[in-house]
């Protein structure tokens, strides 16, 4: 039986190497984070949608094998259990029958006994299932179409965005995330969360995520934690950031016409020269970040950015 798991899950693992080019060709893993708004007994933990060496050299395959193996199960296992237990202790609960994604935005209406358990294992069920889901190797790197716009009028730009929310990495104390989120209203933004709190709790909706605990970057940087966010950058999947994008507005009932919508080769890969060049380019841009003089000293100048425990600075 061991062995059957096994080969299932090497032949997933060729396939997602292999798949590359349109949508039809989407694994199921792709999509992992749609069972949160679905009621389970139990949440079973996504594989991955590639193999483990898959975004090599930018993660490397160790990392990400214990990421995975380790950490992700470990969150949804005791998510599973705190949300048995309290079904039991609590049948009259109708809170309790409901999604995880419902349950992850009333957080304040789960009782005490498994409310921490809950906000920390649900949290980093969740979370993770976004960060896996938004890496890939050789997809568009850069966001495109609506998102692209909303980038640019947001940010001023894609390399814009991409050193503020650098900054906000770098900077966040302890251990977290950084995220791009959209709101009811459609505004983006870069928010931060410590430990595994999730944006759904704030009423936002995740759409990219840069996970910055030491166990997603230790085993590769070391404490290098910049070195980590300046390889991460390879494997932003933009594709699968529009897609999520697209999905939330679903399930907010909150979808453009048909006739609006642009269709995207959402796995389309960019060829190896493009990627070279793109690549260059970003380590050019990332040397360049803005200096300031504080205290006599040359810094890095500091960007505002929006933490969810605190009002925008
Ligand atoms: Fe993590």
């Amino acid at each position: 039986m061991a062995g059957g798991v096994t080969v299932c899950v090497l032949l997933v693992s060729v396939l997602a190497v292999g798949s590359s080019s349109s949508t039809d060709q989407l694994l199921p893993e792709d999509t992992a984070y749609e069972m949160i708004t679905e009621y389970r007994d139990n949440y079973p933990p996504p594989n991955l949608p590639y193999a483990y060496d898959a975004l090599e050299p930018f993660v490397n395959e160790a990392t990400l094998k214990v990421h995975h193996q380790g950490h992700h199960r470990a969150y949804c296992t005791k998510m599973n259990a705190a949300l048995k237990e309290w079904r039991k202790q609590d049948p009259e609960s109708q809170l309790a029958k409901s999604s995880l994604y419902d349950i992850m935005k009333n957080l304040s209406g789960v009782p005490e006994p498994w409310r921490t358990a809950i906000r920390n294992n649900g949290g980093g069920f969740i979370n993770h299932i976004f960060y896996f889901v938004t890496m890939r190797n050789k997809v568009y790197t850069a966001p495109m179409g609506e998102l692209a716009k909303q980038v640019n009028a947001t940010f001023g730009g894609y390399e814009r965005f991409m050193e503020e929310f650098g900054e906000a990495a770098r900077n966040l104390f302890g251990s977290g995330y950084v995220w791009l989120v959209e709101d009811e209203e459609r505004n983006i933004s870069i928010i931060n969360t410590a430990n595994q709190d999730s944006p759904i709790s704030d009423g936002l909706y995740p759409l990219l995520v840069l996970d910055v605990w030491e166990h997603a970057y230790y085993l590769q940087h070391m404490n290098r934690r910049t070195n980590y966010i300046g390889k991460w950058w390879g494997v932003a999947h933009w594709g699968a950031v529009s897609r999520i994008q697209e999905w939330w507005r679903k399930v907010r009932g909150d979808e453009d016409e048909e006739d609006d919508e642009e269709e995207y080769d959402w796995e389309k890969e960019v060829p190896e020269e493009k990627m070279r060049r793109s690549m260059i380019g970003r380590k050019r841009f990332q040397r360049k970040r803005r200096r300031v003089e504080v205290g006599g000293k040359m810094r890095d100048k500091p960007r505002a950015t929006r933490s969810c425990n605190s009002p925008l600075v």
